[in-house]
């Protein structure tokens, strides 16, 4: 059973180096500025982009949403933007969702921002939410978050075959997923 008001009632979750807030307006330029990034979009082989006043539009619209979870990934002491995360695609019937994650730049990776971000929202969709599974797209290329995503309990459960096509190479896709049982919390 799928608890709604732990999607609606957006959280706040606290870890060492992380602090995951409800995306929203004050956000909009930091997540505008990300949304430019070359090595980001390569890494989750984003084509389009977003203008200005899409993202504007996103960061507001976020909070109202009720079906899914959008975070921003904050540092703890200053507040400062450090990227973004989503739990969306929410079955409520199957108890199952997707999850995303892109930090707002490549300068932060690799720093154990992303583990341990994926550890508190799966922690949070595992307990509070009441998901089972949590599945999402990578790309083979994409050695660093295969990394991040195998420690925290997914396990590869498909290819697409180049389904990327980027600067005129093909890649193909993992689907991973973790199920409750899987799931490792630090
Ligand atoms: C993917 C992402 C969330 C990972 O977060 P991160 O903070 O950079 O990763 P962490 O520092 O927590 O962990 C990186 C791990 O990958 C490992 N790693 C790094 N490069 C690697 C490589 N080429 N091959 C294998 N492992 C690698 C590191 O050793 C580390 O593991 P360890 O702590 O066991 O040593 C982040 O890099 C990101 O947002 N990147 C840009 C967008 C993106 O790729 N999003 C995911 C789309 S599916």
């Amino acid at each position: 059973m799928i608890n709604t008001s732990a999607l609606r009632d957006k959280p706040t979750l606290t870890g060492k180096s992380v602090r995951l807030v409800p995306l929203c307006s004050e956000h909009t330029d930091a997540y505008f500025a990300a949304s430019l990034d070359e090595e980001v979009r390569r890494l989750t082989g984003t084509h389009r982009q977003l203008t200005y006043a899409e993202a504007k539009e996103w960061c507001q619209t976020r909070a109202s949403r009720t079906d899914r979870l959008d975070l921003a990934i904050t540092a703890p002491r200053d507040g400062r933007y450090l990227g973004e995360l989503s739990i969306y695609s929410v079955a409520p019937e199957n108890e199952s969702a997707g999850y995303r994650i892109a930090l707002s730049a490549i300068e932060f990776a690799g720093r154990g921002l992303g583990r341990e971000a994926t550890q508190l929202v799966l922690e949070y969709a595992f307990e509070h939410i009441g998901l089972h599974r949590v599945w999402l797209y990578v790309y083979a290329f994409n050695m660093r978050a295969i990394a991040v995503y195998r420690s925290c309990g997914f396990t590869v459960e498909g290819r697409l075959r180049d389904s990327l096509l980027w600067e005129g190479r093909r890649h193909d896709a993992l689907l991973m997923a973790v199920l409750r049982n899987d799931f490792r919390p630090t």
